[in-house]
């Protein structure tokens, strides 16, 4: 059992995706093409978002968000230590500084814990829709609104999860996506995308993108070299008409998970959000042996990872930062376990997981 098999999802499309890589080399066009356009309109399309902008990475995308609201240097952004590095990355990385909230109990950016952090310098709110839920965004957007900040939402774990009906990225100003390989919807590659219904944004995130071009050669603001290349569009214009099923199929595999493990008192399951169609990128199960559960897993060739196991705030490079008490991010990260959710599983392969941790727990005897 892989935690991704990407070769086996390659193969399922495999003829498309030869036919779309051909197409790209054989047009003698690698860069900011018809490919990108095409995957531009289609992933905004599928959102219902304004326009989408194709860039080089979830990272990037972020940065590039907060650089056209016009982040300066000390301005701050308050995000969630419960998150990949990158989302924080993003806020050093246009000249702003993170400033972390603690989460709730779907392990999202606490609304009720935002208002505390908000200071003069404030410009920005980054939810993350971690595990490919949705966050609180009634609550969020109410804040930001009422205090004129800026929502940027990363929804790099959460393409096609859905908030009161409405797809994430489609909230706040921005909605900022990563493609690389192991997200719902992957590239074999890097790749990301900006979506945005605000028209002026868009112009400036497309300059931002590349090198703050408005004509060729021409450099009104400074820029990023953060450009999607075509091959990565082609593929991802294959893939994203999946999505869906892929999405599908992954919640089958949580609610079988759900099933299996109800009488396992030792897991908490994750929470489901009322008014949220989550994704499942991943799940995410909470136990007080997790450690123990962790080896005995993988004695039995069972893939586990663990998302993640230093929160932002106490890793090395945001030393700054490592002091600060963020108690329920702390608890969280000592207990949490990602079990392998993704399409190409089979329902085989679900119930060995859950009879092995069944027996970690002696249920079975
Ligand atoms: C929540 C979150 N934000 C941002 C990123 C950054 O995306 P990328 O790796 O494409 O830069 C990731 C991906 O790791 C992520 O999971």
């Amino acid at each position: 059992m892989l935690f991704n098999d990407f070769k086996k999802a390659y193969e399922e499309d495999q003829s498309k995706i030869d036919a779309a890589i051909s197409r790209v080399l054989e047009s003698g066009w690698y860069i900011l093409g018809q490919e990108v356009e095409n995957f531009e309109t289609a992933f905004a399309g599928y959102l219902g978002a304004g326009q989408a902008i194709g860039v080089g990475n979830g990272l990037e995308a972020l940065q590039i968000a907060l650089l056209a609201i016009g982040l300066k240097p000390g301005d701050e952004v308050i995000t969630t230590s419960r998150s990949a590095v990158a989302t924080a990355l993003s806020i050093t990385a246009a000249g702003g500084t993170p400033v972390f909230a603690d989460t709730d109990e779907y392990f999202h950016l606490d609304p009720a814990l935002i208002e505390a952090k908000i200071t003069p310098k404030t410009k920005a709110i980054i939810p993350v829709h971690l595990y490919g839920q949705a966050c609180d965004l009634d609550k969020i957007m109410e804040i930001a609104n009422k205090h004129g900040l800026t929502v940027i939402e990363d929804c790099a774990q959460a393409h096609g999860a859905e908030y009161k009906g409405k797809k994430v990225g489609t909230f706040g100003a921005f909605g900022c996506f990563s493609f690389y390989p192991t997200k719902n919807l992957g590239a074999f590659g890097d790749g990301g995308a900006i979506v945005t219904n605000d028209d002026q944004l868009a112009v400036k995130c497309r300059m931002l993108r590349n090198y703050g071009q408005t004509n060729r050669y021409e450099h009104e603001i400074y820029g990023l070299n953060s450009r999607l290349d075509e091959i990565q569009a082609a593929i991802l214009s294959v893939r994203l008409p999946n999505l869906d099923k892929n999405n599908n199929r992954r919640s089958t595999l949580a609610a079988l998970y759900r099933q299996e493990l109800a009488g396992v008192t030792e897991i908490k399951l994750p929470l489901e959000r009322p008014g949220a169609k989550h994704v499942y990128h991943l799940f995410v199960v909470e136990t007080a042996r997790r450690d123990d559960l962790q080896s005995f897993l993988k004695g039995k060739d069972i893939p586990t990872l663990i998302h993640y196991p230093i929160p932002i705030h106490r890793q090395a490079s945001f030393f700054e930062y490592n002091q600060i008490s963020l108690p329920k991010t702390e608890v969280a990260t000592a207990h949490i376990l990602s079990l392998p959710i993704h399409p190409e599983l089979s329902t085989q392969d679900i119930l060995t997981v859950c009879s092995n941790i069944k027996t970690f727990f002696a249920h079975d005897k």
